[in-house]
């Protein structure tokens, strides 16, 4: 009788939505009439996302669980987030599609940031790299994998801009420009939604977190944002414009204030800019309890005044939020009139919608296959995505006497260092179901690499204290003052002809709530340095780290740098084919580093003030420091030299919307195959508003065989030659800019003014 039941709520749903090829007008058709079928409660539940990582195949242990279970089958629960493999997905599914009332499929979200089982560089690492291409396609596997773990929804990509190094989520994006961030998040959106929802290889992408998350106070996570609107138009808006663009399915609102208001319920930001104005088709969900958290920022005085300031801000998924707030009150709020209930349908039509798309309707069981799961999780060609992915992320910071690449025949080298043999690090902070067995540390890869011959010392130096301080990890502590091992690591390298150090940030330094008071090398890893170099060996330095790193005297002292960042894990194979030169680095930094945390915000495309930087006292600048950063936007060094020649603009003066081709030659002046990233700004020279030094517009990643050359050529048009203003309006003002290439955004190779009538 029960089976009968279930089979008949299979058939009125199925035939509701059976056919996978409907048009556009007849999903919308299907969709009013479920909608029609349904509750005021069972619209709500639609809204409503619980975490459930637990398993739902085992026994039924907490109360919580029990109460989950039953939710979803009262139809009050729309979309789980944290349940992860086929077979949980599938028995989670069960419940709502084959026990709820209409059966309406559940939508499983989880945070596949940088890959799900196989693990990529963290997003600011492959900011690094500016490979659209390798970008998309590592997200394409992470999208395969995690479908046929039934996931069918990322929490990426992290497109916030940010400016602010002290803010642990800095590499969990994009880096400081609004250009590159763009076109990362295009990358990004491509490579999980692949143009089709449908597929089952495909999941949809969430552009997060809208927005001004990346500009907190202090650099504090959770902090205020002070951001002018001038700014938030030019600087932090522009990548989730990119998003919609490109068809990211859903957004996520920011946990932050922006302005004095929060971004959460923020019906100028979300309602009337992304949806009205921009025309985004698909649904927005909150950050975890971002809804219940309206409370604290004191714009709401409990939970039901929060979930009428969401619902009505455009929030249509309530994630966790404390006292349920859509769940609990919104039935309330919609039968005294105080939200529409029209305003809940649309949210619950953006939702469906999604689902719809994700071909849910037609096989809620679709995306969870044990099969297909067992075959695609870190699969071979995979880990080949990861490693070329990694060493394209790498960043050659310094190279001085061309101590870079070592040969293989060197007799011993010492690797040394707190995360020389650290294979947790690698993976980075939100590693979804990665595992550091997996993982291949900097040590690891240089025994591979070197096989033969060479002699392979390892030290510590610093000691992993396995005590938890506040963030720091949950696996090692570097952040120490305990010196006990550096007897031992400079006997070590004193047997060395040179010496590996792989010193930075463990993992979980970064990320979520990890914001730094300090930017340097944490503990007594500086000390570690100091006392390697003097061996009198030649010391190279590898970094891990998730944001940029103040480090001046290791600039100084230390001949070789290398920024690794957290590279997944393929990561010390890729860190051994860059140092061993089997690959010739090519990544440049997708945000500046300073010299010294005083100068932070440091950026490259800030405005110019009215007392240029100069010798005089009366100059903008510092009486006890540079204005200028120790790496800038841009920079990255490689194993060869690229020429850069003929610049040329197809004209000098143009029409407003008139299109201009900028050219150069590069050639490559080496003798090893490299590849270099051309990269084109622009400065508007006089305008109504204050113009940035520099904006980036173009990029072009070229690989040149020794002597080789190529002409590398951008076209600009009318939307490159364009800015907000404090309105949102977007303006074009006729007048002279110059147009820059160069290797980097304080290396010009070439610039020309043009005039635009
Ligand atoms: C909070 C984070 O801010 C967000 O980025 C993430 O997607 C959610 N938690 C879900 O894990």
């Amino acid at each position: 009788m029960l089976k009968k039941l279930n089979f008949v709520r299979l058939c009125i749903i199925l035939s509701l939505f059976s056919i996978s090829l409907l048009s556009a007008d007849s999903m919308e058709q299907k969709i009013d009439d479920l909608l029609q079928k349904m509750t005021l409660k069972e619209k709500i539940g639609q809204l409503n996302q619980y975490t459930g990582s637990a398993k739902f195949t085992g026994p039924v242990q907490t109360e919580n669980r029990k109460k989950l279970s039953k939710a979803i089958k009262n139809g009050h629960v729309g979309s789980l987030l944290n349940v992860t493999s086929a077979k949980e997905t599938r028995a989670a599914q069960k419940l709502a599609v084959e026990n709820s009332r209409l059966g309406i499929p559940l939508i499983f979200g989880y945070d596949v940031i940088h890959g799900y089982k196989t693990i990529f560089p963290v997003p600011l690492a492959q900011a690094s790299s500016w490979d659209l291409a390798q970008v998309e396609k590592a997200n394409k596997v992470a999208a395969e994998e995690a479908s046929a773990a039934g996931v069918h929804w990322t929490f990426a990509p992290m497109i916030d801009v940010s400016r602010e190094p002290r803010w642990g989520r800095i590499m969990e994006g994009p880096g400081e420009d609004p250009y590159l961030a763009s076109q990362l998040a295009k990358a990004q959106i491509n490579g999980f939604q692949q143009n089709d929802l449908g597929k089952i290889n495909t999941i949809a992408a969430c552009a997060k977190h809208f927005v001004a998350y990346g500009a907190p106070v202090g650099g504090r996570d959770y902090n205020t944002a002070e951001v002018s609107d001038y700014t938030l138009n030019n600087i932090y808006l522009p990548p989730f414009k990119a998003s919609v663009e490109a068809n990211a399915a859903t957004f996520m609102n920011a946990f932050n204030t922006v302005n004095g208001r929060p971004a959460t319920g923020n019906d100028y930001l979300v309602d009337k800019t992304l949806k009205d104005k921009w025309d985004f088709n698909g649904f927005v969900v909150s950050d975890w309890n971002s809804i219940g958290e309206l409370v604290p920022h004191g714009v709401a005085k409990n939970s039901k005044e929060a979930a009428k300031i969401a619902i009505k801000g455009g929030t249509d998924m309530d994630m966790e939020s404390t006292n349920d707030a859509y769940l609990n009150y919104l039935p309330e709020l919609v039968k005294n009139g105080e939200v529409s209930e029209e305003k809940v349908n649309e949210a619950v039509k953006r939702i469906l919608r999604v689902k719809y798309k994700l071909g849910l309707f037609e096989d809620p069981y679709q995306y969870s296959s044990q099969q297909r799961e067992k075959e695609t999780l870190l699969d071979e060609e995979h880990l080949k995505t990861s490693r070329k992915l990694a060493e394209e992320s790498i960043v050659l910071l310094k190279n001085k006497n061309e101590l870079l690449p070592l040969s293989k025949d060197i007799e011993t080298i010492a690797v040394i260092g707190p995360l020389a043999d650290d294979k947790d690090s690698p993976l980075g902070n939100w590693r979804a179901q990665g595992g550091n067995e997996n993982a291949v540390s900097i040590l690891e890869g240089i025994k591979q690499e070197v096989k033969g011959d060479t002699r392979v010392l390892h030290a510590q130096g610093c000691v992993l204290d396995k005590n938890n301080a506040r963030g720091f990890s949950e696996k090692v502590n570097i952040n120490t003052n305990d010196t006990s091992g550096f007897a031992e690591a400079y006997q070590t390298a004193q047997k060395a002809d040179v010496i590996i150090a792989a010193v930075g940030e463990t993992a979980y330094m970064s990320g979520e709530g990890r914001s730094r008071q300090n930017i340097d090398l944490p503990g007594v890893q500086k000390q570690l340095l100091k006392k390697l170099r003097k061996t009198g060996k030649p010391v190279i330095v590898t970094l891990m780290n998730g944001r940029p790193l103040a480090l001046p005297w290791t600039d100084k002292n230390i001949p070789a740098i290398v920024e690794t960042w957290f590279l997944g894990n393929e990561m010390g194979h890729a860190v051994a084919n860059i140092l061993f030169g089997d690959t010739n680095p090519s990544g440049k930094l997708p945000v500046t580093f300073p010299r010294d945390l005083g100068q932070v915000p440091i950026y490259y495309n800030h405005l110019p003030t009215g007392r240029p930087s100069s010798d005089d006292i009366f100059a903008t600048g510092y009486i006890d420091g540079s204005t200028q950063p120790l790496y800038p936007f841009g920079y990255g060094l490689s194993y060869t030299d690229f020429g850069y020649s003929d610049f040329s603009l197809s004209s000098r003066e143009i029409e407003m919307g008139e299109r201009l081709k900028v050219k150069i030659k590069v050639k490559n002046t080496g003798d090893r195959v490299g590849e270099e990233i051309v990269q084109l700004y622009i400065r508007d020279l006089v305008a109504n508003y204050s113009r940035p030094v520099k904006e980036l517009k173009g990029f072009k990643k070229i690989s040149l065989e020794p002597k080789e050359e190529k002409i590398v050529e951008f076209e600009l048009n009318k939307n490159d030659f364009t800015y907000y203003n404090d309105n949102n309006e977007q303006i074009w003002e006729p007048g002279d800019y110059r147009i820059m290439i160069g290797k980097s955004s304080n290396n010009i190779k070439g610039e020309k003014i043009i005039s635009i009538k």
